[in-house]
């Protein structure tokens, strides 16, 4: 049992939520993940841990609220109990000096890059972010990034922040730099690490993706979570989530990620349907 410490909106349809996990804070690093059940009849879901409290024994996770499991997390008070929050799993981040790292991220990757960030500001890198939303009301946790020294460049689709346009508009970006970034991670939706991957392929820059396929036991044993890397079948649950972006399949993936669509659908239709909270802060991908 976790008890829930915050639940807050911080934007539309995105949501912080603190829960009491001492022996996760004591031994997560960046880029690892948790699995949470929210009730006795709940699913697991996968929800990568963006902060964490040593002294208050505390992780952090930032949800977008898509269905009908971060829709019951997005109810949750300070005070309640979520029967099963289990990890950290997978491998964590590389860490080293690479010199310019750039961190692109949108949606809820905006949260779960912050430690990766942070982890490779403390090594020595200077930091780049690029945070793409499709509108400035759906950024959040700049004054974070700010105080990691990083230079921080924004994309909005309607062009109320930064640059307007999308993802390919990185390369101009990238571009824009005295010298091309030594190393690029992405964090967020698929759509985003999908096309970020395109774009630095051409470049020849090294990039790294936190793949988010659906996953169930998160330990290696189902094998619901299986992608193809370098022509390679792995378990994103043991072998990543990080991956080489540009080696993945990303046919496969988002044909794979969209496997359950029906059903995810039906359920949500037969569903007793709740007021929607600014439902403008929906996935891209
Ligand atoms: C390693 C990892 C880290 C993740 N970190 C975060 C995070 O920090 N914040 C966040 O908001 N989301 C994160 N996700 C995605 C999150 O797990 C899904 O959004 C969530 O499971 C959706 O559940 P749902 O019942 O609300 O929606 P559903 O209606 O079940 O599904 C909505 C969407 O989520 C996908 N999905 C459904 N079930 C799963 C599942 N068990 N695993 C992965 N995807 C699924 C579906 O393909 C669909 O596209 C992460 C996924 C992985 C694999
Ligand atoms: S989630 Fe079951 S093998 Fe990865």
């Amino acid at each position: 049992m976790n008890k829930v410490i915050e639940r807050t909106m911080i934007v539309p349809n995105m949501h912080l939520l603190t829960v009491e996990a001492p022996e996760i804070a004591h031994k997560i690093r960046p880029g690892q993940f948790v699995i949470v059940r929210v009730n006795e009849e709940g699913e697991r879901i996968p929800l990568s841990v963006a902060d964490w409290d040593l002294d208050t024994g505390s992780i952090t996770i930032i949800f977008m609220e898509v269905g009908a499991s971060t829709g019951a997390l997005a109810e949750l008070k300070a005070g309640d109990v979520i029967p099963t929050c289990v990890g950290p799993l997978g491998n964590a981040t590389e860490i080293k000096k690479y010199g310019t790292v750039m961190c692109v991220a949108g949606c809820y990757g905006i949260g779960s890059i912050f430690p990766v960030a942070r982890e490779l500001w403390h090594a020595g890198n200077q930091i780049i972010m690029v945070f793409e939303a499709r509108s400035s009301y759906l950024l959040y946790w700049a004054d974070r990034y700010v105080s990691l020294g990083a230079k921080i460049f924004n994309i909005t689709r309607d062009g109320s922040l930064g640059i307007k346009g999308h993802v390919p508009h990185l390369t101009d970006i990238i571009h824009s730099l005295p010298s091309l970034p030594d190393q690029i991670v992405v964090n967020g939706c698929t759509f985003l690490m999908a096309h970020t991957s395109k774009v630095t392929k051409n470049l020849g820059i090294p990039t790294v993706v936190n793949l988010n396929p659906i996953m169930i036991d998160g330990t290696g044993m189902c094998g619901v979570c299986r992608v193809t890397v370098s022509n390679k079948m792995k378990f994103a649950c043991v072998d990543g989530p990080e991956f080489d972006g540009h080696e993945v399949d990303w046919v496969e993936f988002l044909a794979r990620r969209k496997q359950y669509i029906n059903e995810e659908t039906s359920y949500f239709r037969h569903s007793e349907p709740k007021p929607i909270e600014h439902k403008e802060g929906k996935c891209h991908s």
